[in-house]
């Protein structure tokens, strides 16, 4: 077999959402800078954020009250530190965002800002009504093509981080089925979430756990995987993929109630529907499971169909897609897979366990949600660690690359019925290691995870088996912690441990060859 090509680059990113689109814009000070990204550079997570972006600047806010807001969501798990920077950083990540054109819906010529569960204040910048995380990647986008030292490969997959005596050097990427070694002084991981191991989520079809899997297998630590944010309300519509419905859509009144027209959250909280996404998620199962049916309604048409129309423009039309008008007639809506807390263990530089190696944005775990994130804190991690990331990265890596020995081209392998396998997967995960999780469960997901772990030990040069590799590892690494941790904190709830028991405050950080740490 021929040798894998070699390319080098200053600085690698791998992922083009806010975090690595921020980061590149940072290492660009740097060096050259080389984003990769697996499809093309807009579809990320980012691109499909409804809700907002929340910061601390509006006149009846203050930074200290944002840092409240998130450590009591975080039910006690959120790292303090990682924290303060988000929300005393933030408001200048915002400002510099819009000296660079981002344009934020106003009202008048102030900005406009919306009401989200579990905050306190107003505090959510929206723009295009629901279209927020379009405007990120828009801004960002552009600024990073206006700087020439900034390179973009899209549909190049990174398959395997390159690590040489603990020193991370770039990555195996493979783009059209063709594999090369990307080297870099630093590499920076953004590459996402990981809901696609969910047969139901509001992540799009890229959200495959690539980053997590593949530092695990570097030998990196990754924290707090068991703490998965299920968004209470996706649509519910046997044609339509489950498409989030944002909570601003409750924030501003929107009612959620069963199949029998009965508005239900007063049995469950007395934030109603503004309770935290757990609550609700839970409430919702509960009634969905009391009714008989799959589904209950978000109601919109007390709203007004001006107001609907012009503060939601994307969830309206979308649901029109489908024969839907949202004016009209109640969403049916289900809870889905929406954030994972957990990820690549960093400090609040992006730093992993590995030199060289950094992460930023839903790939990181920097402990600024801890066992649930408040609602439009994401994109602001994003902008802040993914700037702070890149920061450090630029700054460390100083010294120039050692030669690194050429690969021979493996042979690649192949998984027959791989689509089969990710449906199974994905069901299971729904199923056993979902809303409500017990030892029962979440053992027979061990098992079944367990006769699949063989693909994780394959190399493969497509992105369907690539991605179901990556789906596996970071299925079984959800499921183990999940198992850890016996007692229900934050978005992590066992049946069987249903309250805060002993060690509670403890984050499972789990490694490659049996490492299990408790820090
Ligand atoms: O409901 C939403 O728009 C989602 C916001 C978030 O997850 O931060």
């Amino acid at each position: 077999m021929p040798d894998v090509r070699q390319d080098v680059t200053d600085f690698l990113v791998i992922g083009s959402g806010v975090a690595g689109l921020r980061a590149a814009i940072e290492l660009s000070n740097y060096g050259g800078v080389t984003v990769i990204t697996k499809d093309v550079p807009n579809e990320s997570s980012t691109e499909y954020a409804q809700g907002g972006i929340a910061v601390a600047l509006s006149d009846e806010d203050e930074v200290g009250i944002h840092y409240e807001d998130t450590l009591k969501a975080g039910d006690g798990l959120c790292r303090e530190e990682a924290v303060r920077v988000l929300v005393e950083e933030g408001p200048e990540r915002i400002m510099e965002l819009i000296s660079w054109g981002a344009e934020f819906d106003r009202e008048g010529t102030r900005l406009a800002f919306g009401l989200e569960a579990a905050h306190s204040r107003k505090r959510i910048l929206h723009a295009g009504g629901d279209s927020t995380g379009k405007e990120l990647e828009r801004v960002l986008i552009n600024k990073v093509k206006a700087i020439p030292s900034i390179k973009r490969l899209p549909f190049t997959l990174a398959a395997e981080l390159i690590v040489l005596d603990g020193v991370c050097l770039g990555a195996l990427t493979v783009r059209e089925r063709r594999p090369a070694s990307l080297l870099a002084r630093a590499t920076v991981l953004a590459t996402g979430g990981a809901g696609q191991v969910y047969s139901i989520t509001t992540n799009p079809q890229v959200s495959t756990g690539d980053g997590m899997a593949r530092s695990y297998r570097a030998g990196a630590a990754l924290e707090d995987m068991e703490f998965v944010q299920f968004h209470p309300t996706s649509l519910f519509l046997p044609a339509a993929p489950h498409f989030l419905l944002t909570e601003a859509l409750r924030g501003e009144g929107g009612r959620l109630i069963n199949i029998k027209h009965e508005r239900f959250m007063n049995r469950y909280h007395n934030e109603m529907e503004l309770a935290p996404r757990d609550v609700v998620s839970r409430a919702i199962l509960t009634e969905i499971e009391r009714t008989g049916s799959n589904y209950v309604f978000l109601d919109l048409r007390h709203l007004g169909e001006d107001f609907v129309k012009r503060r939601f423009p994307r969830v309206y039309s979308t649901c029109l897609t489908y024969g839907l008008d949202i004016t009209r007639e109640p969403i049916p809506v289900c809870p889905a897979a929406h954030y994972i807390m957990g990820g690549v263990k960093t400090d609040i530089d992006g730093r992993t366990g590995i030199k060289g190696l950094f992460a930023a944005g839903e790939t990181a775990c920097t402990g600024v949600h801890g066992a649930n994130r408040l609602a439009s804190n994401s994109l602001l991690e994003g902008l802040v660690y993914g700037r702070r990331a890149g920061r450090a990265a630029g700054e460390e890596a100083k010294s120039p690359l050692p030669s690194v020995p050429e690969k021979k081209a493996m042979p690649p392998g192949s998984i027959p019925a791989h689509d089969e396998i990710r449906g199974d997967l994905r069901r299971l995960m729904w199923q056993n290691v979902g809303i409500i999780r017990s030892e029962t469960t979440l053992l027979q997901a061990k098992k079944r995870i367990e006769e699949w772990r063989y693909i994780t030990e394959k190399s493969f040069l497509a992105r369907r088996e690539i991605e179901l590799k990556n789906m596996i590892q970071v299925a079984g690494l959800i499921t183990e912690a999940a198992l850890l941790r016996k007692n229900s904190v934050g978005a992590h709830f066992r049946l069987d441990y249903p309250g805060k028991g002993e060690g509670w405050q403890e984050h499972a950080v789990l490694m490659k060859d049996g490492g299990r740490a408790h820090p």
